[in-house]
């Protein structure tokens, strides 16, 4: 069947953004712009955050319940079998140049993975949660294999001993941080997880609702959070502290930066204008870093933009603005800083994905035209 035409004698109302519409119910999160709250399946992402491992809240996110210890066991047992790379995926990176965006790479990875899939059309839900475990378990590996390569060291197998957040950190970094540093790993991924219908998600339901695959859903998703309006922000933020150099020369950089009508990123966000209820508890994460890498200088500096860009247009961080230079503490690069954020939020994806499939109906919006009146051909 064509479209339907809708033809309407008065103006129709246009929400630029989408901003402020509601496009469908979701039972995966809640974010509450009045209360200041988050809840993933119900429950305050700050409890997760305090109590559970990453692998506890992917379980959560896409079977609507916290795992037993059986099932978090078999969770942790496919996952930790799917952490290696195929040799066909490592040699479509090597194609790549070391100089290519590692969101790039990311996005070439995943839909490679997809290609070699003989069951990637399967969209049963035992289909698409043992891809979305896959996508899990190998992201990292892809993250990872791309830092290392980048800076000319050699790969390091996956450790099936280890969490996912160790295991992450070993295979980047060659060894096993100390608890500090993986546990702050470990918010962060728990806050990136899920947040509703932000542009990637929405992306990734857009893509699934023509009844197109998982992977195919997931490297459009991955397309929309690497703009620096959404995921991009995060490696932004540490663009923005380079170029600022010292904490003193904050609140000048931020007047300069205003009147030529810069965007701020890490600030603002389109549903909280009251602050991210996400962010004192990574921040929290942020301080238990500075102190671990006895780095005042970065505290501070973080400290005046914030009370320059509050005090003066009133708008508050977002989540990139703590987690970026959080993750420079960890060592991690700064064009990896979204590519974490997709190792993160593939769960809340692949969730959404999964809820889409079961209730579809095809997003197709309408738009109002407004461009020349209708004319013909000059015979
Ligand atoms: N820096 C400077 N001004 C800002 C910022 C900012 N970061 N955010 C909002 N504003 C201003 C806008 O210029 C606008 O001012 P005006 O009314 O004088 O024109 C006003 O605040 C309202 O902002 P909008 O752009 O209308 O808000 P919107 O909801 O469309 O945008 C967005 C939200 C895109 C996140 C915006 O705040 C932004 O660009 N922030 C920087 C990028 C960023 O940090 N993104 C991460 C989002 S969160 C995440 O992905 C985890």
């Amino acid at each position: 069947m064509g479209d339907t035409t809708i033809t309407t004698t008065t103006e129709p109302e246009i929400r630029k953004g989408l901003a402020g519409v509601y496009a469908d119910y979701t039972a995966v999160s809640k974010v509450n712009a009045e209360t200041n709250s988050l809840l993933y399946r119900g429950y305050p992402v700050q409890e997760l955050a305090a109590n559970c491992s990453f692998e506890q809240v992917a379980y959560l996110l896409w079977h609507g319940e916290l795992p037993t210890a059986t099932q978090l066991e078999e969770l942790q047992h496919v996952e930790r079998s799917f952490r290696s790379l195929d040799p066909e995926i490592k040699q479509v990176i090597d194609i790549l140049p070391t100089s290519a965006h590692p969101m790039d790479v990311l996005r070439t990875a995943v839909s490679a993975i997809g290609a070699l899939d003989p069951h990637a059309d399967d969209s049963s839900v035992e289909s698409n949660l043992a891809k979305s475990v896959q996508l899990l378990a190998q992201i990292p590996a892809v993250v990872a294999y791309d830092q290392r390569r980048r800076h000319g060291l050699d790969i390091i197998e996956p450790n099936d001993e280890l969490s996912y957040a160790e295991n992450f950190l070993y295979v980047t970094f060659g060894e096993v941080p100390d608890k500090v540093v993986v546990d702050a790993f470990n918010v962060s991924l728990i806050l990136y997880a899920e947040h509703s219908f932000n542009a990637s998600t929405f992306t990734a339901r857009v893509i699934t609702s023509t009844l197109s695959d998982l992977y195919s859903a997931v490297v459009g998703g991955i397309g929309a959070l690497k703009g620096p309006l959404h995921g991009g922000a995060n490696e932004a933020v540490m663009h923005i502290f380079d170029e600022i150099g010292t904490a003193d020369k904050a609140a000048d950089w931020l007047a300069g930066a205003l009147a030529e009508k810069r965007k701020i990123m890490g600030f603002g966000h389109r549903v909280y204008k009251n602050g991210d209820s996400r962010v004192p508890t990574m921040k929290a994460s942020l301080d238990t870093l500075v102190e671990y890498y006895q780095r005042p200088d970065l505290a501070e500096l973080y400290d005046n933009l914030e009370e320059a860009m509050t005090g003066g247009k009133n708008i508050k961080p977002n989540l990139d603005y703590p987690s970026g230079p959080a993750y420079h503490l960890m060592g991690f690069d700064t064009p990896t800083f979204t590519p974490l954020f997709v190792a993160a939020r593939i769960t809340g994806w692949t969730a959404h994905i999964m809820e889409q499939l079961a209730a579809n109906s095809l997003i197709r919006p309408l738009s109002a035209y407004n461009g020349v009146d209708e004319r013909h051909l000059e015979r």
